[in-house]
């Protein structure tokens, strides 16, 4: 008989336990690889839903046996045979180890050259090779059980929001630019030369019209494009699940995006996270933590010293407090500091850290045993500031204490980045826990010092506190925006927010981002206008789904959870993208390069 026309796959690869013995099954899939035994040759086969062990028998089926010593590793292949017991050689490592297949009837159906690396669960091979085989790399189980969880995921997703009235609806990719702090990707237009597609940073502007159109609740699971500085956790095309409401309140937004959270554990992970998330706001989150999308899965809360140091004996807290500045410090209780090494050679990489992020400096302290301190600062303080510092601090015999000074920007990115290093280093953080948070009342602006002017904290489409809007041009830094993000473990999950939905304030909002009223028209101006014939009271939310899958499946890598990812400079190692285009394709494109691309590049 023949497979395929005559034998389907009766069974995968993961299924045959000891209930099956004895019965004829038909297998498919790759060789994941063989030991040869002389007069018995067994291949252990895999497809995606697992391992089975395979054996051929000289003596019982020589055919087969003669078909079977010619696989390797890699070969894909179709097998008939009976299940048999394994007796005692039964593997209990493996959820197929009770039995194996005696195989009456095989066929090749490709051959595999020798992989470049062994396609096993454990490798450690570079990435960059692992990148370039991507397609190779995708046999393996951790990264299957990832993108599998990941379909579920949007299967979830797709249920939950539909359940709630959403409706699904595409929005297109060839578009203009939506802006949300990133450049970006320019596709040339052949029919109208010189003009150019942006690729969507995000669908923000098609959702927010789909609810002047009427459309309610919308949502979609997206590309989004943007040329920004890569991490480990951002790429150049990465997928949001966007969604946004008509007559709504961030209330409202945050249950549905709760409730849609809570399924996708629930189901996906099988973990119970909490109906609601606490909320805390901006500034208390910088302020207690140095982050807005602070880790809470341990303490290590800032301790503020700005009001004692107006009267410090030594300048540089003296200074900062009285000029406008800020002292925070972390401080470690003697069970915490006994878990980490404070000499001299760390606490100068600590000090490192914090410059790193822009401080001048980072004075520590250690109390010793009498109490006294251990602090190259120590020097320029009276025994009654000691005192005072020391209640306000709550440090004892054995405590460690850091601090910093300098403006609340620079004091915050600081101490927030060395929190986490301690919380990593002394191993506070537990890593069973989702510790979810929202995070509201963002500044609607920032300035930005070396461009001259303010910025969007969201995007210039987010709607200001209706309190705060007689101060948008007299004082925009004060200005707080109907924003809230959520956070999980110290990661940015997904940011939303209530809209403008009236014209005159958008073009208030433009004109304070620097945008003249000519360029507000050319870029904006269907949306200006579109806000003048019906709009809605509207918002809405997108989260990050690659993040959310790599907090779902515990990798810090986002290339895990995507099928093909690209390089932190952005390029796909397998295809080779992004490539040189051919001048053909450039001229019917209009377009001429002022730098021809180098050689090497030529040839990509
Ligand atoms: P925002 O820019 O906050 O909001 O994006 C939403 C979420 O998308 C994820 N994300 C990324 N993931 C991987 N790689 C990237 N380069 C990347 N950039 C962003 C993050 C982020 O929280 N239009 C608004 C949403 C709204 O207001 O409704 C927006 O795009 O998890
Ligand atoms: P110095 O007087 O420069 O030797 O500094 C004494 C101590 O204060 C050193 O441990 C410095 O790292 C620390 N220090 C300097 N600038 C700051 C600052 N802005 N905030 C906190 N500590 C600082």
């Amino acid at each position: 008989m023949e497979f395929l026309r005559e034998l389907q796959r009766t069974h995968n690869c993961g299924e045959l336990r000891a209930a099956h013995i004895g019965q004829e099954v038909v297998l498919m899939g790759w060789v994941q690889n063989r030991r040869d035994m002389g007069a018995c040759i067994f291949v252990v086969l895999r497809d995606r839903y697992g391992l089975t062990q395979l054996k051929f028998d000289q003596n019982a089926e020589p055919e087969a046996f003669g078909i079977g010593s010619q696989v390797r590793n890699e070969y894909v292949v179709a097998v008939r045979g009976v299940v048999e017991d394994r007796g005692e050689n039964r593997n209990p490592n493996m959820p197929t180890g009770e039995i194996e297949v005696l195989v009456k009837q095989i066929q090749i159906f490709n051959a595999a050259q020798l992989p470049p690396f062994h396609i096993r669960d454990d490798i450690d091979t570079a990435e960059e090779l692992k990148l370039r085989y991507r397609f190779l790399d995708l046999r393996r189980a951790p990264l299957q059980q990832k993108l599998i969880l990941r379909s579920q995921v949007n299967q979830i997703v797709r249920r939950s929001l539909s359940e709630r009235g959403f409706l699904e609806i595409e929005t297109p990719v060839l578009a203009n630019t939506s802006p949300e702090g990133a450049r970006d990707y320019l596709v040339p237009s052949r029919i109208h030369p010189g003009c150019f597609y942006a690729l969507p940073q995000s669908p923000q502007l098609f959702k927010q019209l789909l609810m002047v159109s009427g459309f309610d609740r919308y949502f979609q699971i997206c590309h989004c494009f943007r040329d920004e500085d890569l991490r480990a956790d951002r790429q150049p095309e990465f997928t949001q699940i966007d969604m946004e409401m008509s007559f709504t309140t961030p209330e409202i937004i945050q249950d549905v995006v709760e409730h849609m959270l809570g399924a996708v554990f629930k189901e996906a992970k099988g973990v119970d996270i909490p109906a609601k998330f606490p909320h805390i706001t901006w500034h208390d989150a910088m302020n207690r933590y140095g982050s807005d999308k602070p880790d809470v899965r341990f303490g290590l809360e800032f301790v503020d010293l700005t009001e004692e140091g107006k009267s410090s004996g030594f300048s540089v807290f003296h200074d900062t407090a009285n000029n406008g500045g800020v002292i925070k410090a972390i401080v470690l209780s003697p069970e915490e500091a006994s878990k980490g090494d404070f000499g001299r050679g760390r606490l100068d990489k600590l000090t490192s850290l914090c410059k790193l992020y822009g401080a001048k400096g980072m004075a520590w302290l250690k109390v010793k045993d009498d109490g006294s301190w251990q602090a190259p600062f120590g020097k320029f303080i009276s025994d009654a500031e000691h005192a005072t510092l020391t209640a306000k601090l709550g440090v004892k015999p054995g405590s460690v204490a850091f601090i910093v000074a300098d403006n609340f920007t620079t004091t915050c990115a600081a101490l927030g980045a060395l929190r986490l290093q301690l919380g990593r280093d002394l191993g506070l953080i537990d890593n069973s826990k989702y510790a979810f948070l929202w995070v509201t009342d963002f500044p609607m602006f920032e300035y930005d010092q070396e461009a001259g002017r303010w910025f969007a904290m969201h995007h210039p489409f987010t709607s200001p506190r209706p309190d705060d809007l007689d101060r948008l041009e007299s004082d925009p830094g004060s200005v707080l925006a109907q924003a809230y993000d959520v956070v999980l473990n110290g990661y940015e999950l997904g940011g939303g927010s209530i809209r403008i939905h009236d014209q005159s304030v958008q073009k208030r909002v433009f004109k304070l981002l620097g945008l003249t009223e000519e360029e507000s028209r050319t870029r904006f101006g269907f949306l200006l206008d579109a806000l003048t014939y019906g709009t809605p009271p509207h918002g809405g939310l997108a989260i990050g789904m690659d993040r959310l899958m790599m907090l779902l499946t515990g990798t810090d890598n986002i290339r895990d959870v995507i099928a093909f990812p690209k390089t932190t400079s952005a390029s796909c190692l397998m295809t080779g993208a992004p490539s040189v285009a051919n001048p053909q394709q450039l001229i019917e494109a209009n377009i001429a390069l002022i730098q021809p691309p180098e050689p090497e590049n030529r040839d990509a």
